[in-house]
């Protein structure tokens, strides 16, 4: 028995014949078990349980404690009292076979491809001043964590941004952008958010965005949380750009970051704006930084910014070399050693050393 493969309590055949044939085709391997009651220590352990019907009329399973992930899966409409013990067994959702196959494929997904170093982390990035820097910054993160053999998924929160796919020259890759993407439920899966979105990683590593378009909508708050949450369970390093008025997604961004960072110009004016963001994230933020960049015009030191923005420095960098024009030409590339990839560097060391301190 394992704590990574799900627990399957279905004793129907023709249900449990397709959950094998699915979990086949996933590459899910499976504790099949004859009843709950027996399997009592995997309940508990098991990274997600299936059961049918059956399973849940035995006596005993009613005592079995409290547990999420619990689903129930079925090829027929349930009665009254299936529903009944369905609730009574904490069941969070029912799949109705052959329909909601794909459902149960992305559910099985999910569990093969959970880490076994753990969950994922999530950092918001936001500019202290307009123009600061912060979309060039959260994609030199996200380079930085795909360049470095990692899982990174760029989430562009800034519906007026026109799509951060434009910073990474990516606005031909194929594959869908938020207007095109419906949650309609509170979970979506990593699984098929990688295949269905434009995955621009290279190397060892991948990258895959969702970005805005250059029409249409950004995310609503759920969406955007489902998205954030099916990155985190998938050990994914989740990079969200915000816009500067954060309004509703953009706060529920930040109930959900590790670490917001504040790019903020070493200028005066910026470090004024940037302090005013400051004061707002500071009640809701769980550690708030600052990404401290030239070129300052008149020579002001990082110390002095970080102390009028009242935030701590995470990062220090020159100004990068010829990016206004990269990013005009759709060529936009850290470069290696320089200002980006070094910044970029400093504060995915920051989350890591701050989410391993908490875990
Ligand atoms: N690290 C950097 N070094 C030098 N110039 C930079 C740097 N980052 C950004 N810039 C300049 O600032 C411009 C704006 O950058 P970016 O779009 O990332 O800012 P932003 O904070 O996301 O802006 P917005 O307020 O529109 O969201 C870039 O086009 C580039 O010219
Ligand atoms: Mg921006």
């Amino acid at each position: 028995m394992s704590e990574t493969r799900p627990l399957v309590a279905v004793s129907g055949e023709s249900v449990l014949d397709e959950i094998l044939r699915i979990a086949a085709a996933a590459g899910c391997e499976l504790d099949c078990v004859p009843d709950l009651v027996t399997a009592r220590a995997e309940w508990a352990r098991a990274p997600l349980v299936l059961v049918d019907t059956a399973a849940l009329g035995e006596s005993g399973s009613r005592r079995l404690p409290r547990r999420g992930d619990v689903v129930l899966v079925t090829d027929r409409p349930l009665d009254n009292p299936a529903w009944e013990a369905a609730f009574d067994a904490g069941v969070e959702r029912v799949l109705t076979l052959p329909g909601e196959e794909s459902d149960l494929v992305a559910l099985l997904a999910d569990v093969t491809e959970k880490p076994a170093a753990g969950k994922g982390t999530v950092l918001g990035v936001v500019g202290g001043r307009g123009g600061a820097g912060a979309s060039v910054f959260a994609v030199s993160v996200a380079i930085a964590c795909a360049d470095g053999g990692g899982a990174a998924l760029l989430v562009d929160c800034d519906a007026l941004s026109a799509g951060i796919d434009l910073v990474l020259g990516a606005e031909q890759a194929a594959g869908l952008r938020w207007p095109d993407v419906s949650v309609r439920s509170g979970r979506v899966s990593m699984a098929a958010l990688r295949d269905a979105l434009p995955d621009v990683g290279r190397g060892a590593g991948h990258l895959v965005v969702l970005s805005c378009g250059r029409s249409g909508g950004g995310p609503s708050p759920e969406a955007a949380a489902a998205v954030i949450e099916a990155g985190v369970r998938s050990g994914y390093t989740v990079v969200c750009d915000l816009p500067r008025e954060l309004g509703p997604v953009g706060w529920q961004v930040v109930d959900l970051a590790d670490l917001i960072a504040v790019v903020v110009p070493a200028e005066v004016r910026a470090s004024a704006s940037a302090h005013r963001l400051v004061e707002r994230l500071r009640y809701r933020a769980r550690r708030i930084g600052l990404v401290i960049r030239g070129p300052s015009p008149d020579a002001l030191s990082a110390d002095v910014v970080a102390d009028a923005v009242g935030s701590e420095p995470l990062t220090v960098m020159r100004a990068e070399p010829k990016l206004a024009s990269a990013l005009e030409r759709g060529r936009f590339r850290p470069r290696h050693g320089g200002p980006l990839a070094l910044g970029a560097a400093d504060v995915l060391a920051a989350l890591r050393a701050d989410v391993k301190a908490a875990a």
